[in-house]
């Protein structure tokens, strides 16, 4: 059984399939994309040995001839060098413009292979193949790419949408509990964002599909893409209501960024605490009821994500600096606060000193 989300961008809209055995069948569904007869396999080496063979199988039995390039795992394979690598190999198979390049991991995976694609040749197209909870439910839909830079992540990237997302349910069988917990954070983001039913059926079922129910993964990914493709449909370069999707993500990429990029902290996990952060501030703020902030709290915390600062030596102004270079940032702080739960807005110009105040009691707390 699978489920079909569509999203709508005119002639570059794509289906992201949300379903078992998915990997399996990728040949098959990708049949009107593949031009050429063979495909680009770009995937991590932890993702490699797992899953790499079904969907390699899945190419071959419609005629397709997977070649595979195997990149380390981690948010520090995000960067230029690793993505010029990725290109110089790519180049050594001379391939065409017709090539097709398909990202098998997560959204470190997603994000260089996104990239690549769009460089490479001047753009050839990509599908992706998401096997982490975060990249199915986020990283995969909605065409950013990027790498990250010294100065900040995701500084380098593109907008290049895929032309097809494969969510297959089987890979989440392997994912450690840990990286199935920081994927739901971008989950239960959509309920926070404008969806309070969804966020109810989150308080709901968010044990059952930390502990690998099937049901509850296959219905929130289907509505978190559904949610995802909604605002990526009305707005895909983010000139507006797509910078919603980044609730929590301006304090997350700060603190990543803090702790250089080296998964001492899962950008999920930053994420959380940047939604509990988003949500103190909309409070100290005067806008969200301080018990709403509470039950996000309380929420996150339940589904074994950190809640607090991972460092209790970073000054508020590093941070804040760190702020400022965010690429969501224009002049003043821009932030994705709340009026409550499943009420977020855009708040441009967010004065400095409640958020250096917030980041000094996160601190100190
Ligand atoms: P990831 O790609 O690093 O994957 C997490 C870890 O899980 C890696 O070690 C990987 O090897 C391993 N793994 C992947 N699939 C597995 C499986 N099925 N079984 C066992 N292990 C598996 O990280 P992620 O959390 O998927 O993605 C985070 C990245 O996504 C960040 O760089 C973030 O910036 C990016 N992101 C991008 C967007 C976007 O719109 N492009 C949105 C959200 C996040
Ligand atoms: N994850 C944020 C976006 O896709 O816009």
């Amino acid at each position: 059984m699978s489920e079909t989300v569509r999203v709508e961008l005119g002639a570059r809209s794509y289906d992201i399939h949300v379903g078992s055995g998915l990997l399996q069948q990728a040949g098959k569904l990708a049949a009107g994309i593949v031009k050429e007869k063979r495909v680009f396999v770009v995937t991590d080496e932890r993702v490699a040995p797992l899953h790499a063979m079904r969907l390699e199988d899945g190419l071959r039995a419609a005629g397709i001839a997977p070649l595979r390039i195997t990149l380390p795992a981690g948010e520090a394979t995000k960067n230029w060098d690793q993505l010029g690598r990725l290109l110089d190999q790519l180049l050594d198979s001379r391939p065409e413009r017709r090539s097709i390049l398909l990202a098998l991991g997560g959204g470190v995976i997603g994000d260089i292979t996104g990239l690549a694609a769009s460089l490479l040749l001047r753009g050839v197209d990509f599908i992706q193949a998401p096997t982490t909870l975060l990249a199915q439910v986020d990283s995969a839909v909605g065409g950013k790419t990027a790498v990250d830079a010294r100065q900040g992540k995701n500084l380098i990237g593109s907008f290049h949408q895929p032309r097809l997302v494969l969510c297959d349910l089987d890979a989440l069988a392997t994912l450690p509990r840990r990286e199935l917990q920081a994927g739901y954070a971008e989950v239960v983001k959509y309920g926070l964002i404008n969806d309070p039913g969804f966020f109810a059926w989150c308080d709901a079922n968010a044990a059952r599909l930390l502990d690998g129910d099937r049901a509850a993964q296959a219905h929130a990914i289907a509505e978190s893409c559904r949610a995802k493709a909604r605002i990526v449909g009305a707005d895909e370069r983010e000139a507006g209501d797509r910078a919603l999707l980044n609730l929590g993500h301006t304090f997350g990429h700060a603190f990543e960024a803090a702790l250089a990029f080296d998964d001492a902290l899962l950008h999920g996990e930053a994420v959380a605490i940047g939604t509990c952060c988003a949500f103190d501030l909309s409070v100290r703020l005067g806008l969200c009821p301080p018990e709403d902030a509470r039950r996000v709290r309380r929420h996150l915390a339940a589904a074994g994500l950190p809640t607090t600062l991972p460092q209790s030596d970073w000054a508020a102004d590093r941070l804040l600096a760190l702020m400022a270079q965010d690429k969501k940032a224009r002049g003043g702080l821009t932030f994705i606060l709340a009026r409550g739960i499943g009420k977020a807005f855009v708040a441009h110009d967010v004065p400095v000193e409640p958020v250096r105040e917030l980041l000094a009691a996160a601190i100190a707390a």
